[in-house]
């Protein structure tokens, strides 16, 4: 329990889910620095930006360079419910890290497979007592759903980076990546009823970085520091040339940030349908933020953020680390 000012903050029991990938390491390296507000229980790895073998490295090296490695990782589905899978690794590099040497940490996987992870820890859970981020495609958690539907009494809410709608997609002209890399998991994750919190691009290219904002963490001179510099020069380079914007969106860490200041973004109630039909609009959000079918609500749609208090608050939490 964290008390700040006059009210007791409880803790997050939180469990991240996350196919690193530049964006999700930046993300880890931000929870993971922040133990007072966030209970990290594990990661958990699905296929994504990169092959599966590939991201739970990735978040076994995120998990080393914050120090952390009391935090099991679990490696979890290696491809999509139905889809051929896809990667991302023009963006993120063939090793999913790109801009910094990756190598094989130190120390391994947890034992056992995610979902089975995901199913025991969710059906022990107090009710709603855990928080999950999802920061990929939503396979591991759909397939912990399929097998075991009554995992959602343990869910408080689900924290999801992905879709688009006033923005626009990011692989197809509506399809934001971890949506179309797995359309269906993420309709079985909406059809759960479980509390869903989406942050799309809509808001996370809202959030951009700049070069005083980068030189700002660069000048915490640490390896940590160091690392997410290297990372995110080499990150943006893609959305910067492919939108000609100056600066790209750190979109899975805006989740963290949620997590920690949700005071610091705004979105509305809505229905959302997702389209998993094959066709030009495979992978798409559909968000009826002006209510216009009158239809069930079923998410939180964030859709603005205060973008400096955003780097102030990850410059503060790098600064934690070595
Ligand atoms: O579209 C952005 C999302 O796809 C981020 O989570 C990024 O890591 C990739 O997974
Ligand atoms: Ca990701």
């Amino acid at each position: 329990m964290t008390v700040t000012g006059a009210c007791a903050v409880e803790k997050i029991d939180l469990i991240i889910d996350t196919d690193p990938g530049a964006d999700d390491v930046v993300a880890l390296l931000f929870a993971l620095a922040s133990p007072q507000e966030l209970n990290v229980r594990a990661l958990t790895t699905v296929a994504g930006n990169v092959p599966l073998d590939k991201t739970s490295r990735n978040a076994r090296l995120a998990r080393e360079w914050a120090g952390r490695e009391d935090v099991p990782v679990y490696a979890g589905a290696s491809k999509p419910m139905l889809r051929t899978p896809i990667y991302a690794a023009d963006v993120h590099g063939q090793e999913g890290l790109s801009g910094v040497p990756v190598y094989e940490p130190s120390q391994g996987l947890a034992q056992g497979h995610a979902i089975d992870y995901l199913i025991d820890t969710l059906k022990a859970a107090r009710p709603k007592s855990i928080t999950i981020a999802i920061l990929g495609p939503q396979t591991n958690l759909a397939l912990a759903l399929t097998r075991e539907p009554g995992i959602v009494q343990g869910i408080k809410e689900v924290v999801i980076m992905g879709g688009a709608h006033f923005n626009g997609g990011n692989i197809t002209p509506v399809a934001e990546f971890n949506l179309f890399a797995d359309p269906q998991a993420a309709e079985v994750v909406l059809n759960s009823g479980v509390r869903l919190i989406y942050l799309s691009l809509d808001v996370t290219h809202k959030i951009l970085t700049s070069d005083e904002r980068l030189k700002r963490i660069a000048a915490l001179n640490s390896n940590a520091s160091k690392l997410v510099v290297d990372i995110l020069n080499d990150y943006i380079k893609a959305d910067m040339e492919s939108y000609g914007i100056a600066g790209g969106p750190v979109h899975d860490a805006a989740v963290i940030a949620y997590l920690l200041r949700p005071q610091m973004f705004s979105g509305r109630e809505v229905n959302l349908v997702i389209d998993s039909r094959e066709g030009p609009t495979f992978g798409q959000t559909i968000v009826d933020w002006y209510d216009r079918l009158k239809a069930p609500k079923n998410a939180f749609w964030v859709e603005s953020a205060d973008a400096q208090g955003f780097f102030d608050l990850l410059t503060e939490r790098l600064a934690r680390l070595k």
